[in-house]
């Protein structure tokens, strides 16, 4: 492995701070480094400095020069749907008409219409898809992203995507961490076997059926093979109740599996205060999650992964209460929910200038939200998430000399490379054009 430091970056912003996930005025620190450096050897952080500091030690060294341009840690994007076969071109087209997700999902779009097609492609065909994706993660300077199955819905397609994205971490840069979704929605097929066709829909019968199937065959293949560090579960109306929500996610936890959960997307259901009883990492969504709700995370020490690129894609303006919620002493989390439905971005940029514009967060929090405090919610603080002595060498260079323009021009990639452990693994930018 190469040693390398990183010279003149205009703002080299390094998240140091307290070893916890950061809270209230603690968002907006970002420990910025004006003109600032890194030495790097064996893929690790050796030194963080000024420019003048790192340049006295960068001997036999290969040097790279910023050129007065932003350095961040690899945007962490805690929460989304990697690995799928194909597109819902026709439900984004619906949705310009004026139908609903759920008007959607009901005609025969939605999630189990992408579970059919993935079910159809083959794991080959399934990683040469994801492997486009995880290349426009990187393109948008991410380089770690958690990734849930919950398109196969039965132990062979479930194990199908796990296997794609642990192909995945051992052939691309981009780390992957699995998160097993068997509740996602209720297989058509199982609730086909028991209720005439016209009455499938989401039943508690037909769930409770599958509910077994995930706890009794599902979980325990995917902990044994140790597939997945994460359980989540769609706890929603017409998906799987809260005491559905409850059962699996118990399961999963005697398994050895850390809890994340989509709450109160599309009605409150007091998802967010089942996160709190049973400990969850996570509780995301959470559009609809009211006070008590907040107040209930806060006492239990659960994050809230805020995914307003979902509120965005939907057409809808109810954005969640970002500002209570930070105002409470929440260590949020933002992320992309990259997902054909209703997330199709793998953008964090974009995340931030959502996520600024609407929900009333500074960029600095914004940041500090992408980076440092969502790789606490994967446990992996101690590697990643800021720049510090001692942890991976993960980061990008933005075209631009000050963060606050990663939120503020939407719509135009402004990545101009990224490293994973030191390396430099992608090369775009202003470079290319001779600017
Ligand atoms: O997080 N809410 C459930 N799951 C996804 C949507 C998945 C899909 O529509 O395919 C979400 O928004
Ligand atoms: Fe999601």
């Amino acid at each position: 492995m190469t040693s390398i430091a990183i010279l003149h970056a205009s703002q080299l912003v390094t998240l140091a701070g307290p070893k916890r996930p950061r809270v209230g005025s603690e968002l907006s620190d970002l420990g910025i480094i004006q003109d600032g450096g890194m030495l790097i050897r064996e893929g690790k952080i050796e030194i963080v400095g000024s420019t003048e500091e790192v340049a006295k030690n960068a001997r036999d060294v290969e040097i790279i020069d910023a050129g007065g341009r932003v350095v961040l840690p690899g945007f962490v994007d805690g929460h989304t749907h990697l690995v799928f076969a194909g597109n819902r071109l026709d439900d984004f087209e619906r949705r310009a008409r004026g139908e609903t997700y759920e008007q959607i999902a009901n005609a025969g779009g939605g999630i189990w219409s992408t579970v059919e097609k993935t079910r159809a492609a083959t794991s080959e065909e399934l990683f040469k898809q994801a492997q486009i994706h995880a290349e426009w993660f990187l393109r948008c300077g991410t380089t770690t992203i958690e990734a849930k199955s919950g398109y196969g819905l039965t132990v062979e397609d479930e194990l199908k995507i796990l296997g794609v994205m642990q192909r995945l971490n051992e052939e691309t840069p981009l780390e992957i961490v699995p998160t097993f979704l068997g509740a996602h929605t209720v297989p058509r097929d199982v609730a086909q076997a028991i209720l005439p066709a016209s009455r499938y829909s989401q039943t508690g019968l037909s769930a409770s059926r599958y509910v077994d199937l995930v706890i009794d065959e599902m979980l325990p293949r995917i902990a044994k093979e140790k597939l997945a560090e994460f359980c989540d579960v769609f706890c929603e109306f017409g998906y799987f109740s809260l005491e559905q929500s409850r059962t699996i996610l118990t399961a999963a936890r005697k398994r050895g599996l850390g809890l994340r959960i989509h709450a109160d997307q599309l009605s409150n259901s007091g998802a967010a205060q089942l996160a709190a009883e049973l400990n969850a990492t996570t509780a995301d969504h959470l559009e609809k999650t009211d006070e008590q709700g907040i107040v209930a995370m806060k006492s239990a020490g659960v994050q809230p992964v805020l995914l307003p690129g979902s509120v965005y894609a939907l057409g809808s303006t109810a954005y969640p209460r970002a500002r209570e919620m930070v105002d409470a002493g929440l260590a949020v989390v933002l992320a992309t929910d990259f997902n054909p439905g209703s997330s199709p971005t793998p953008s964090m940029p974009m995340i931030l200038s959502i996520a600024c514009t609407h929900m009333k967060m500074s960029p600095a929090e914004a940041i500090t939200a992408s980076t440092i405090n969502s790789a606490y919610s994967l446990n992996r603080s101690g590697k990643i998430g800021s720049l510090e002595r001692g942890k991976l060498a993960n980061f990008s260079i933005f075209d631009c000399e000050d963060y606050r323009e990663l939120a503020y021009w939407f719509g135009i990639p402004q990545t101009h490379s990224v490293y994973v452990k030191g390396e430099r693994v992608r090369l775009w930018g202003a470079q290319a054009t001779g600017l």
